[in-house]
């Protein structure tokens, strides 16, 4: 056979091929002692190589980084107020910034299988090793699992309003969305969810628990009667430290088709370290590990990482110090006759700018009072703004802006 047979009728590299001739080069390819030659044209540009399902990919908006966003408003960093992005405002335990000052062989690349942190994450969460992986944030495990699961053509269930990197993932892996879209107060839609799973036969489904943005909790009636349905179920807990409930990284025992994904980036104050850790079966577990990058977690991250273990009294401090402001946060929400706040287990409020104020202007203004809050104008959420939990002295200032600007 030809390996010009090999190429699908419908792919878009075909017309490339079938594309006016244009001036062409000789190349000279050496393939061990195989010299070949290939005519490139010159007009052949890098785009013509993207796989098709990529092309008409929106790219993700990400938060504005911190020194442009700076510079931006004219304001220090110390001078912002940065409530947009649900990070941890105390920062991570002293013990991490003397573990990084001290770190060894940052010349060498780092334990591809990131042994110490996962003992140290065994015992944190009563989870054995080897059911646990580490990643460059749960963000980078997102997409693993992906990698590994589908096919192009292949379907996810997304349940929005809902964390925007699913539908981005599953998009990037060539993948389609079906929508569940949650019910009026944020709940899962689980007769949704079945309904969807037997009509497309989706292979994945997300959930999360506390839901970004409004910080609504999966109940485990809900996920057991999910957890029966042919599908894979990853359950994203970035958020479940403040929500006060067990995390069921356990329960990966005894569902053989239940992922749990959690992070440093909330609970540990090391968003920028990138680390995030999942508990998966065993019969998945190992193929995700045959997948991933070899040296996903740098040193520094695995080393802040564990680090921050080893100051559990810290972490629970500053998490109830994150409950308790969440708390009066949510009660001088209420005093705006403009807002409506959404009651939220997780270090953020989502509120719906009611009457004739918008939400994107009521987030502009606050900006150029130096609070950043994040707004949506989208199709299951149009004119909310989320605040994420601050210092009792954010708070403050966030409140004072909103009432002068309102
Ligand atoms: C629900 C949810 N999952 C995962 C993440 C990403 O976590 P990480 O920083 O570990 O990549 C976020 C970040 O905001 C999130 O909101």
């Amino acid at each position: 056979m030809s390996s010009a047979m090999l190429l699908p009728a419908s792919s878009s590299s075909s017309s490339f091929f079938l594309a006016p001739r244009a001036p062409t080069t000789k190349l000279f390819m050496c393939c061990g002692n195989v010299a070949a030659s290939a005519t490139l044209p010159l007009s052949t540009k890098g785009g013509q190589f993207i796989r098709p399902h990529l092309l008409d990919l929106a790219p993700y908006t990400p938060i504005e980084p911190f020194e442009i966003l700076s510079a931006r408003l004219g304001r220090l960093p110390k001078d912002i107020v940065k409530l947009d992005a649900n990070e941890n405002p105390y920062g991570p335990p002293p013990e991490v910034l003397e573990a990084l000052g001290s770190m060894e062989f940052p010349n060498i690349y780092p334990d591809p299988e990131s042994r110490r942190l996962r003992t140290m994450l065994a015992k944190d969460t009563g989870l054995e090793a080897e059911h646990i992986l580490v990643g460059c944030g749960a963000d980078e495990l997102i997409d693993l699992i992906m990698r590994c699961t589908l096919d192009p053509g292949d379907k996810i269930v997304d349940c929005p309003p809902t964390f925007t990197m699913y539908a981005f993932d599953a998009a990037v892996n060539g993948a389609s969305v079906v929508k569940v879209p949650r019910l009026s107060g944020f709940a899962l839609d689980v007769p949704g969810i079945v309904k969807a799973v037997q009509e497309h036969r989706p292979k994945l489904v997300f959930l999360t628990s506390p839901n970004n943005p409004d910080g609504c909790l999966v109940t485990d009636e809900e996920l057991e009667t999910i957890l029966q349905l042919p599908i894979l179920v990853v359950l994203d807990e970035a958020y479940i430290e403040f929500a006060l409930e067990p995390s069921r990284m356990q329960w990966v025992k005894k569902f053989d088709n239940l992922v749990i994904l959690r992070t440093f980036s909330k609970r540990a104050g090391l968003a920028g370290l990138r680390v995030g850790y999942g508990g998966f079966p065993l019969s998945l577990i190992e193929y995700l590990w045959r997948a991933k990058q070899p040296y996903n977690v740098s040193v520094a991250a695995e080393v802040a990482a564990c680090a921050a273990l080893t100051n559990p009294i810290y972490l629970e401090t500053v998490k109830n110090a994150l409950v308790k402001e969440r708390d009066r946060l949510f009660s001088k929400l209420q005093e705006f006759p403009f807002l409506q706040p959404y009651p939220s287990h997780a270090n953020f409020i989502l509120c719906s700018v009611t009457g004739a104020k918008s939400a994107k202007q009521l987030k502009a203004k606050l900006a150029k009072e130096g609070v950043m809050v994040r707004h949506y104008e989208k199709e299951e959420l149009k004119n909310f703004i989320r605040i994420s939990v601050g210092r009792p002295e954010q708070t403050d200032t966030f409140l004072s802006a909103l009432a002068k600007v309102a």
